[in-house]
């Protein structure tokens, strides 16, 4: 689904707006979608699920279930998933995981024991991944696994895996999730922990199909052999997608937006802190629990009054949690007051693209002020850009990013590749339409 998408790139007009307002439920969470997709399809019984995610790559994921002998059904209104009880089969062909680098490095956990051999698949961007960062903590689980020069193309011969105590050395919710995955159907207690705590959708996802995992201090645990049972579950609307909503309504002094059933996770809502930062009044409506994740309305308005006139300096922690938020963050950068400064931030030069890269390149065009570091950038607040071609570079978060920053633009940005939203978000551009009533 996501080679398909890529291969029918279109562009996208994208007009300076007058105005930001309205409300609505975001499409269910990524990160979620992808651990509930493979739970279910590893679990015993008939797991539903609302509000899947509708972007690609969940649905990559959901098609790896397939092909491992699940059976996997929209019925429109949820999706279906039987897993295969602990057991899954010979794929018949290799695991396309399309873009989608979650689908990669979580299911090599996931699969790394079930005596089959597999090869597991993408596109361009996800083979230019790096892969090694998951190859090494299953190796010394005892997997037999290569890969092609650090990357996809990757091989698993799948058989027992041993428990083993494991830091991890870069900040990785993928490669903590893999690592669970396999510690969850291997031989002993596998422990981990993290310098930087990253999102912890695993966790609760393990728990919500009745694993038992446990915590201390910042060491998690989880024993081998647990077999896991279905579930009925609604996902969460994505904070990721809906951050880009929550910049724009930075931006327009009488803007008024409503997020209603938004997944508010601690490890995934500092945007939430960083847009007030910046000058947004947030009210939360109300919030529950569901599977141990919180869901939450929210509504936004600007506060211009209340924007800093010094940079606002994103780094450490606060960037590892951010990831997927930050090139949203730079490319309004220049319209906030006292501008962003990012650091620690090398990792977004390895994700869909270059992502600090392509984020300089289309500041630059819309002619941006802005000095570029190795792990971030400094781009200073109180500018006003101009219209451009932007080039998506074939990354959803960046053809979304610079939709957002062409709204307050002084003439209509070209949004190229712009159908690649489509990884997560298919439905943006008409969201972003009804926001701004054009
Ligand atoms: C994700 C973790 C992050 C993030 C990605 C989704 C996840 O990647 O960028 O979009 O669902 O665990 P890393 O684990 O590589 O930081």
């Amino acid at each position: 689904m996501g080679v398909a998408i890529l291969e029918r790139m279109s562009s996208q007009v994208i007009r300076p707006a007058r105005s930001f307002q309205g409300s609505l439920v975001l499409p269910g969470d990524k990160s979620i979608s992808h651990r509930y997709a493979m739970l279910a399809g590893l679990a015993q019984g008939l797991t539903r699920l609302s509000n899947f995610s509708t972007g690609a790559d969940p649905h990559s994921s959901l098609a790896c279930m397939a092909a491992l002998g699940a059976t996997v059904e929209d019925k429109g209104t949820h999706i279906e998933v039987t897993g295969v009880g602990g057991e899954f089969r010979q794929p018949a062909a290799p695991l396309d995981c399309g873009n989608s680098g979650s689908t990669m490095r979580m299911l090599s956990g996931l699969i790394a024991s079930h005596t089959h051999t597999f090869t597991l698949i993408g596109d361009h961007s996800l083979t230019l991944r790096p892969m090694e960062r998951i190859r090494k903590p299953l190796a010394a689980m005892g997997a037999d696994i290569s890969l092609t020069d650090g990357h996809a193309p990757i091989m698993i011969r799948g058989g027992e895996l041993t428990a083993i105590d494991f830091e991890t050395p870069i900040p990785s919710a993928q490669v903590k999730t893999a690592v669970l995955f396999a510690g969850l159907q291997a031989k002993g207690t596998t422990s981990l922990s993290e310098a930087v705590r990253t999102r912890d959708h695993s966790e609760h996802a393990l728990r919500a199909f009745g694993a038992v995992l446990t915590r201390s201090e910042s060491r998690l645990s989880i024993a081998g052999g647990q077999m896991l049972k279905a579930i009925e579950a609604t996902v969460p609307g994505d904070m990721s997608s809906a951050a880009f909503f929550l910049c724009a309504a930075l931006l327009f002094p009488d803007s008024n937006l409503i997020l209603d059933s938004l997944g508010m996770n601690p490890t995934r809502s500092a945007l939430l802190d960083v847009v007030a930062a910046l000058g947004a009044k947030i009210r939360v409506l109300n919030v529950e629990e569901t599977h141990g994740e919180l869901v939450g309305t929210i509504q936004v308005n600007a506060a211009p009054s209340a924007a800093p006139s010094t940079p606002l300096k994103i780094d450490g922690a606060l960037t590892a949690q951010l990831i997927d938020e930050l090139p949203v963050l730079a490319a309004i950068a220049p319209y906030t007051r006292g501008g962003i400064s990012i650091r620690d931030a090398k990792e977004l030069r390895v994700k869909e693209s270059d992502r600090i890269a392509l984020v300089a390149k289309n500041l630059a065009a819309m002619g941006a002020t802005f000095t570029e570091y190795e792990d971030g950038l400094d781009v200073p607040g109180g500018q006003m850009l101009h219209g451009a071609v932007i080039d998506s570079g074939t990354d959803h978060r960046i053809a979304m990013a610079f939709s957002i920053a062409a709204l307050r633009a002084t003439s209509e940005c070209e949004i190229d590749g712009a159908e690649v939203a489509g990884i997560s978000f298919p439905e943006f551009y008409k969201h972003l339409s009804d926001l701004t009533g054009s």
